[in-house]
This record gives structure tokens, C-alpha cells and sequence, in this order.
């Protein structure tokens, strides 16, 4: 019998935290938390606390309860993230705030399974190094990574010819550009397939979140910025498509739910038996429709893999300037179209900035924020 493993959740009191709590639950043999990390949901994080009894408990900005115990402060994901009694680190934080925990967790030599995608973005040639150094592994939650793993699990990476990631196209796949630039935060948050965050969920409404994905993937799997597709699947059956050389094509399909990349971020290459996911039906499933992407609509798609393809400090400009401009927009500062807009300026003014190391990137990272939030109005 396999030895359970210990897990460090790392945004615990999240959409993907829950989850993976709610797939460690129907797995209790085979993992235990051992960690579990919030901003600064101290009632929702107390209680999972109750439920698992985990070894560590960290909030990053909130007060944890007399006598607790847990730790307090920006360090306790860097400290969960190396809990000695962790073997898989799930760093399901949002924003730019995971990445030094995946950094960490990478330098330990713990397997990562990252919904984090920003790390990536960020710093991706840092935390691909970080891996090779401390022999970490990097395993994609994102379920349309996890589908393009999946392809590839034990095939020769030169055989790859091109990945073709999906999307949902968001609440405004079928809006008129006009309409779009005026929707509202409850419009933006009205996902029609999947259930998130509300960073993730406005991302998917502008598509920056795609183009996080192009990065990911690019970092992940090693494939040149020319050889990422994206297509538009409202359905949200076919999770990514893998071309290989000789014209075959493998696609990953199954039901819109994040327990099961969740689940094959912890046991890749192996598969458990019963996950909990609702079985696909293709009779249920019924027709599936691709459509290419209107990126006249949604200019953040591009603007992101232009990011990407310039590399350096780009990426974790266009990052930065999108978490600001989504937090204004969520709090009716910005209305939605800006959001592209102001990430257009920030990399207009940023972009070419020194970005080879860790520091000159997190340098580039406040300095996209200061741009997007000294140009709100008060
Ligand atoms: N949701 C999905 O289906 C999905 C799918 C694929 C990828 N992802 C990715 O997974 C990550 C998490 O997404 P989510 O939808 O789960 O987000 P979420 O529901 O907003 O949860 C975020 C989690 O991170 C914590 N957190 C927020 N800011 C933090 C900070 N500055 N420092 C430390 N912890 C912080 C939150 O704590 P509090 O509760 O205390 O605020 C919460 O536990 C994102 O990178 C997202 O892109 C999500």
C-alpha cells in the first residue's frame, strides 16, 4: 500500500483550494494536508482547520484567533511551502503573491501542482531554472494544461507539432464589441461554464486569462509562441488539443469540473480509480462547436502573447497591469473596456524593461501596478 502523502494547500479558502480539500476528502488514504494558507478568510480557513487538524496554519493578512497557533504574515507561504512533512505543494493563490512559494517549494524539491498560472507569467524562465536546480516538479492544475500532460504523457516531445488550447469565450463570446466595452462586474462575473474566483472569472470575460495560458503552456511544455493555438469551445468538453507531426490529433475531454486536473496534479502519471467526477456522456454531451477567437473584441488575448513572445519583462508587466486593472474594475473604478486599455499603456511605457532576474522582474511587476493605479480616477 502506497504511503499517504502530505499535501500544503496553499490558498486553502479559494475556488480551487475547496475543491482540492474536496478531493483530498474522498482520498484520505492516499493524501493529508498538511498545511493550509489563507489571505484573510480567518472563518472559512478555521474551519478546515477544524475538519483536518493540519500540522501548520498560515494567514497572510488576517489576525488568526487567540491561541491558535497559526502563523501570521506575507513569510507563512514560503513556510507552508517547505513544511518538511510535504511532499506536494498545491499552490492554488491567486496573483503574483503565489510565486515565491512556488519558487520555494520548486528549491525543496517538492512537486508543485500549480494553479497558480501567474508564477509562470511572471517568472517563467526563474521558476523553470528553480526546478532544474532543486529538482522540483511542475505540474499544471489548469485544466487545459492538465489535458495537454495528459496527451503527452509518454510520447517524444519533438513529435509535438503545435498545441490548440480552448476556451470558453466567456459571458461575452457572442457580444458586439460596442456592448462589450460598457458591460458590468455582475455581467463579467456571469460565467456561463465554469464556477472561479472573481480575478479568473473576469480574466475569462476579457480572455487575459488565455493568454496567461499561452505563457503557461509555453514555459511547461517548451512549445515556440508559433506553434500555440486558441480556439473558442463553449462547451468546455474538449479541455486542449495536441497536433503531432504526422497530422494525429489527441484532445483531453471530460465534464467542466477542476477536481479532476486537481486529482491527476497529485498522482500524475498514475490515474485513481473513482475520482468523483460526473462520468461524460457524448450522447449528454451533445454537439460540440469551435469557433475562432474575435480578438477585435477581446484585444488582452493578444496583447498578453505579444507580452509573451517579447519575454523579458513583458510578461510580468502585462500580469501586474491586469491584476490592478481587474481589482479596479471589480471595485467600479474602471469600467470593462479600460481593463485592456490600461494594460496596453502599461506595456507601451514598461514592456522593455530589464527582466532576466528574479529581482528586475518583481521590480517590473510594482512598477505596472503603480502605472495602472497613479492613472485611476479617485
Ligand atoms: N477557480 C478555478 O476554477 C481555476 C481554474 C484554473 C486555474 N485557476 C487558478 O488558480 C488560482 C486560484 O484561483 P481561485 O479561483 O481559486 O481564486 P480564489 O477563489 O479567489 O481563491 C484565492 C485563494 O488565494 C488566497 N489569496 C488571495 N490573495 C492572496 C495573497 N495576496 N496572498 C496569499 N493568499 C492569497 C485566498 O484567501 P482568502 O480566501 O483568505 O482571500 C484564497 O484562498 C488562480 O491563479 C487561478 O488563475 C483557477
Amino acid at each position: 500500500m502506497t504511503a499517504s502523502q502530505g499535501v500544503a494547500l496553499l490558498g486553502s479558502t479559494g475556488s480551487i483550494g475547496t475543491s482540492t480539500l474536496r478531493v483530498l476528502e474522498r482520498h484520505r488514504d492516499r493524501f493529508h494536508p498538511v498545511a493550509l494558507t489563507a489571505n484573510g478568510n480567518v472563518t472559512a480557513l478555521a474551519t478546515q482547520v477544524a475538519a483536518w487538524s493540519p500540522s501548520y496554519v498560515g494567514v497572510v493578512s488576517g489576525t488568526p484567533p487567540a491561541g491558535s497557533g497559526w502563523r501570521a504574515g506575507v513569510e507563512c507561504l514560503i513556510e507552508a511551502a517547505t513544511h518538511p512533512d510535504a511532499q506536494i505543494v498545491l499552490n492554488a493563490v491567486v496573483g503574483a503573491a503565489g510565486l515565491q512559494a512556488t519558487l520555494a517549494a520548486l528549491a525543496a524539491g517538492k512537486r508543485v501542482a500549480l494553479a497558480n498560472k501567474e508564477t509562470l507569467v511572471v517568472a517563467g524562465p526563474v521558476v523553470m531554472a528553480a526546478a532544474t536546480a532543486g529538482h522540483g516538479t511542475l505540474v499544471p492544475v489548469d485544466s487545459e494544461h492538465s489535458a495537454i500532460l495528459q496527451c503527452l504523457a509518454g510520447r517524444n516531445p519533438g513529435d509535438i507539432r503545435r498545441l490548440v488550447i480552448t476556451a470558453s469565450g466567456g459571458p461575452f463570446r457572442t457580444w458586439p464589441a460596442e456592448r462589450i466595452a460598457h458591460a458590468t462586474v455582475a455581467d463579467a462575473l456571469n460565467h456561463p461554464t465554469w464556477r472561479m474566483g472573481s480575478k479568473i472569472t473576469i480574466d475569462s470575460a476579457t480572455l487575459a486569462n488565455k493568454a496567461l495560458e499561452v505563457i503557461e503552456a509555453h514555459y511547461l511544455f517548451g512549445v515556440p509562441y508559433d506553434r500555440i493555438d486558441v480556439v473558442v469551445h463553449p462547451q468546455s468538453i474538449v479541455h486542449s488539443f495536441v497536433e503531432f507531426t504526422d497530422g494525429s490529433v489527441l484532445a483531453q475531454l471530460g465534464v467542466p469540473s477542476m477536481e479532476l486536473p486537481i486529482l491527476y496534479a497529485l498522482t500524475h502519471p498514475e490515474r485513481l480509480p473513482d475520482s468523483g467526477v460526473p462520468r461524460f456522456d457524448p450522447i449528454t454531451a451533445g454537439s460540440l462547436a469551435f469557433e475562432p477567437v474575435r480578438h477585435d473584441a477581446f484585444p488582452a488575448l493578444g496583447l498578453g502573447i505579444a507580452a509573451g513572445r517579447t519575454g523579458g519583462a513583458a510578461p510580468a508587466v502585462f500580469n501586474a497591469a491586469n491584476e490592478e486593472a481587474v481589482a479596479a474594475f471589480l471595485a467600479g473604478r474602471l469600467t470593462f473596456g479600460q481593463v485592456a486599455e490600461r494594460i496596453a499603456d502599461a506595456l507601451e511605457d514598461l514592456a522593455g524593461r530589464p527582466g532576466s532576474t528574479l529581482e528586475e522582474l518583481l521590480d517590473a511587476d510594482a512598477a505596472a501596478r503603480h502605472h495602472v493605479q497613479s492613472r485611476l480616477s479617485c
